[in-house]
């Protein structure tokens, strides 16, 4: 992580460089570290996919560094009621940005096919890291940034996690020290009038319903209906995601009948005992807040992942603000 400013300053300056010749540089966010690249330059983006080994018809999220810069990539006229969208999209911004919402909305001019697959929409987002606040408002183009992970392991919340999954691939790794909230931007389609969230994240519905006065539902792919096998809305919710090598099972569905191998790792919310015994134990956070554990979680299971354990046994919550987004990626990384 840089210290000094001068090292800060030759930090953005090299990042935007990279970013500009059409490499890819992985950048703190406060939510996961993303694998950027220049959105408007169509080999970039396809390196991306590439490097992850991501289908292409999962599209990426855009990042600016404010609202203003977003807009001109934005196709008002494409909403059933344009200027209510204005309304709304400036409302959520004013309240949440720089921070983790990525809002899906009509794709505009200027950005590269590969980033939507040639689709109609784009996911828009300012994430809230100084560092790449600044390389963003440097940069003065869109940037594609997926999380900066094998596609379909668990999202990177520190620079050494890409070091480890991606580093032989990246042309840069910007350390921007451990992201402060460790699970990705709540995605929220506004596109078709109403408010519909694609994937729980960092802003809870509740929040989200809170500044735009209006009900906002949950779209059939996140926790509540994972067994539903309509079109994927957004095709980054595939089941299978988030995924240790080792299997996950919930200490909620063991009963005294489950066979469990012997090294067992185990994942608590809060500190409290459990009745099987266990090889390895991480607690994420000692009174179960849930901003500690999210923030906790992506790291310790790569951490008990490493081990090389025969199962992870993890704790559960109630899936309502944060929780959603917490039993959302666990759910994903339990399935088969
Ligand atoms: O917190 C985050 O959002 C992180 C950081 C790096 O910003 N990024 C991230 O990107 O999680 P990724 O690519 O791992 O997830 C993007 C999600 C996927 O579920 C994708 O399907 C969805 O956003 N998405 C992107 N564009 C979309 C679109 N036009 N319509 C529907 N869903 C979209
Ligand atoms: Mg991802």
């Amino acid at each position: 992580m840089p210290g000094s400013i001068s090292e800060k300053s030759l930090i953005i300056e090299k990042a935007v460089s990279v970013l500009l010749q059409g490499q890819l540089v992985a950048l703190p966010t406060e939510t996961v570290y993303g694998l950027a690249c220049d959105a408007t330059n169509s080999n970039a983006v396809k390196r991306v996919f590439e490097v992850k080994g991501r289908p292409s018809h999962n599209p990426l999220i855009l990042h600016f560094d404010s609202l203003a810069s977003a807009l001109p990539f934005i196709d008002f006229e494409s909403f059933p009621d344009p200027s209510l969208a204005h309304r709304e999209i400036e409302t959520l911004a004013k309240k949440f940005w720089p921070g983790p919402l990525s809002l899906i909305v009509p794709r505009g001019p200027g950005v590269s096919d590969d980033v939507c697959n040639g689709g109609s929409s784009i996911a828009i987002r300012v994430p809230n890291h100084p560092l790449t606040l600044e390389i963003l408002k440097k940069v003065g183009r869109p940037i594609a940034a997926p999380s900066a992970n094998p596609s379909a392991y668990i999202s990177p919340t520190t620079a050494e996690h890409v070091r480890r999954s991606l580093g032989g691939k990246v042309d840069l790794i910007v350390d921007g020290g451990p992201c402060t909230i460790g699970v990705e931007s709540t995605v929220l389609s506004l596109l078709a009038g109403d408010a519909v969230i694609l994937r729980p994240g960092g802003i809870s519905s509740e929040e989200i319903e809170g500044v735009l006065k209006r009900p906002v539902s949950i779209s059939s792919h996140s926790t509540s209906n994972l067994e539903s096998n309509q079109t994927l809305l957004s095709p980054g919710m595939l089941k299978k995601h988030y995924s240790p090598h080792t299997p996950v099972v919930f200490l909620s569905e063991i009963t005294p009948a489950t066979p469990l191998p012997e090294k067992r790792g185990i994942i608590l919310f809060s500190d409290r005992s459990v009745s099987i015994p266990f090889v390895e134990k991480r607690t994420l956070s000692d009174s179960g807040d849930l901003i500690e554990v999210a923030n906790r979680l992506f790291a310790t299971l790569r951490e008990l992942d490493a081990m090389g354990l025969d199962i992870i046994c993890v704790d559960s919550c109630e899936p309502k603000g944060l929780g959603l987004a917490i039993m959302d990626r666990l759910i994903r990384a339990a399935s088969n």
